[in-house]
């Protein structure tokens, strides 16, 4: 059977969510076994995606899956050393959420439509239009490989509301930890 592992999603605040990510200079078996334990520990969230810093890994590498229709099948999408190639005028605002910052939810504005490059699990250039929440999501996802979050987009106030509310959760969730 495939050796699957969830791995710890971090919370904010956690310097590593903080950092710039390093190219990935090869596909390879245990890139693409790092790739399948993303798209595990995203379903398993559940979320629609999840970047390699949000695990401890700082590569530039995420997963997505933004089909949340009950009984669609899934599309999973794993992006390496993705980048914007071009993105539209027209925006969007979407309600963004993130597992490192759990329950906590903001309108974030994005280009409506952006055109991605990454490498894909075979090592081949791939390039590919996203719209709706795909575009939402990719870039939210790509902000992390840069060290951004979503709240890094909200006014200095909210964002420092929503670390305060992480700082707290991260502190009752050590202090369960020690008690068991
Ligand atoms: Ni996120």
């Amino acid at each position: 059977m495939g050796g699957m592992t969830l791995r710890k999603i971090l919370i904010h605040p956690d310097p590593r969510l903080k950092a710039t990510a390093d190219p990935i200079v090869s596909v390879d078996k245990d890139l693409r076994a790092l790739a399948d334990d993303m798209l595990e520990t995203m379903y398993d969230a559940p979320g629609i995606g999840l970047a390699a810093p949000q695990i401890g890994v700082l590569q530039r590498m995420f997963v997505m899956d933004c089909v949340k229709e009950e009984g669609a099948t899934p599309e999973p999408m794993v992006l390496i050393n993705p980048e914007i190639i071009a993105a539209s005028e027209a925006r969007n605002i979407y309600d963004e959420g993130c597992l490192s910052i759990p329950d906590q939810y903001a309108e974030v504005e994005r280009p409506a439509v952006v055109k991605m490059q990454w490498t894909d699990l075979d090592g081949k250039i791939v390039q590919e239009e996203f719209d709706g929440l795909w575009a939402t999501c990719a870039q939210h996802e790509l902000d992390h490989l840069n060290g951004t979050l979503f709240i890094d987009h909200l006014k200095p106030l909210k964002r420092q509301m929503i670390t305060r509310k992480m700082q707290k959760l991260k502190r009752e969730l050590a202090r369960e930890a020690k008690n068991g």
